[in-house]
C-alpha cells in the first residue's frame, strides 16, 4: 500500500491521528522525530542545541528520501518538513500526502505543556512565536492539496477523516 504522510504545524495531531490511521488501515507507523532521535542517541532538541538547525534539516531530508522508498506505512513528520518543498515533491511520489491544520490558538492550547520543542526553549510568549511561524509557513502548508481542518476537530474525527481521503487517493 501507497504511505500516507501526515504534515503539519506542532500541535496539529499528526502523531495521535496518524497512530489511529496506521491501526485503521493495518499499515505501519512512524514517527520522523522519534526516527532521528533514536538514529542520533540524542533528543530533537540537543540537536538543535549543538549542531543547529540545518543539520536537523539536512537529517530530516534524507530521511524524506529514505521513506519514500518505502510501502505500508503511515508517518508523522516534524512540523519543519515543508520548509524544503523537495521532501514534499518526494513523499508524493509514492505516497498521499494530507496536510492537518491548525489554528494558532488551538495549537498553543495543545502543546502548552510539552517542553521539548526546540523553537520555544527561550522564548517567553509562545503564542506570540506560534503564531509568527505560522504566519510564515502557511503558504508552504496551504499549498499541499489534502487538507483536514483540525481546528475544531477531535481525534476521532481527525483520524475518520484522514482515512477517508487515504482510501480515496490511494484506490
Ligand atoms: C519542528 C517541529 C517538531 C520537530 C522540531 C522542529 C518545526 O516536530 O521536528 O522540533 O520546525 O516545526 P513536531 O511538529 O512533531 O512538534
Amino acid at each position: 500500500m501507497k504511505n500516507l504522510i501526515l504534515v503539519g504545524f506542532m500541535g496539529s495531531g499528526k502523531s495521535d491521528a496518524g497512530r489511529q490511521a496506521a491501526t485503521r488501515l493495518g499499515m505501519k507507523f512512524v514517527d520522523m522525530d522519534k526516527l532521528i532521535e533514536q538514529r542520533e542517541g540524542r533528543k530533537v532538541s540537543q540537536i538543535f542545541e549543538t549542531d543547529g538547525e540545518k543539520y536537523f534539516r539536512a537529517r530530516e531530508r534524507t530521511l524524506s528520501q529514505e521513506i519514500s522508498g518505502w510501502q505500508d506505512h503511515v508517518v508523522a513528520t516534524g512540523g519543519g518538513v515543508v520548509l524544503n518543498p523537495e521532501n514534499i515533491r518526494d513523499f508524493s511520489r509514492t505516497g498521499v500526502v494530507i496536510c492537518c491544520w491548525v489554528d494558532a490558538r488551538v495549537a498553543f492550547e495543545r502543546t502548552k505543556h510539552t517542553r521539548h520543542r526546540p523553537w520555544w526553549e527561550d522564548t517567553a510568549d509562545r503564542l506570540a512565536q506560534i503564531q509568527k511561524l505560522l504566519r510564515e509557513r502557511e503558504p508552504l502548508y496551504k499549498a499541499i492539496p489534502n487538507q483536514v481542518d483540525t481546528t475544531a476537530m477531535n481525534l476521532a474525527q481527525q483520524t475518520d477523516e484522514i482515512v477517508r481521503i487515504y482510501k480515496q487517493q490511494a484506490g
